[in-house]
């Protein structure tokens, strides 16, 4: 598969699919874990004190769904202007469900 392909799949996977267990099977979390790590705990933190990790936890937290959830990483990228790859997203997303959203 050519490398676009590869990521029109991904973007159709992370947009149509609804459950985390198809959407996340291939996501390396360890990867993902250093990318939040790395790039997007500490404005978190800042915003909402502790280690960042509330806002995922809050009451009224925003994400409900897996693609929502993917969506949401890909907006924090493109706002950061981190130059993230598809998959990059796909596992820093995933890693953050099984963290803490627990989609199934
Ligand atoms: C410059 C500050 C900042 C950085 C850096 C940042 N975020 Fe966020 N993020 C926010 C704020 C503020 C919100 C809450 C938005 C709201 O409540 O409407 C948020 C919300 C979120 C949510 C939704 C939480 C919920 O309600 O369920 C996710 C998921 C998320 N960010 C992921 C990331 C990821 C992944 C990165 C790293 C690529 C990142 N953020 C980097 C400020 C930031």
């Amino acid at each position: 598969m050519t490398k676009s392909l590869a990521i029109a799949a991904l973007f159709l996977l992370a947009t149509h699919t609804s459950f985390a267990n198809d959407l996340f099977k291939n996501a390396d979390m360890a990867a993902g874990k250093k990318l939040v790590d790395h790039h997007c705990i500490s404005c978190h933190a800042a915003s909402f004190g502790g280690d960042g990790s509330e806002i995922y936890t809050r009451e009224l937290r925003k994400i409900k769904t897996p693609s929502g959830l993917v969506v949401q990483v890909r907006n924090c990228n493109t706002m950061l202007d981190l130059k993230w790859f598809e998959e990059d997203e796909v596992n820093a997303a995933a890693y953050l469900n099984q963290q803490y959203y627990h989609f199934k």
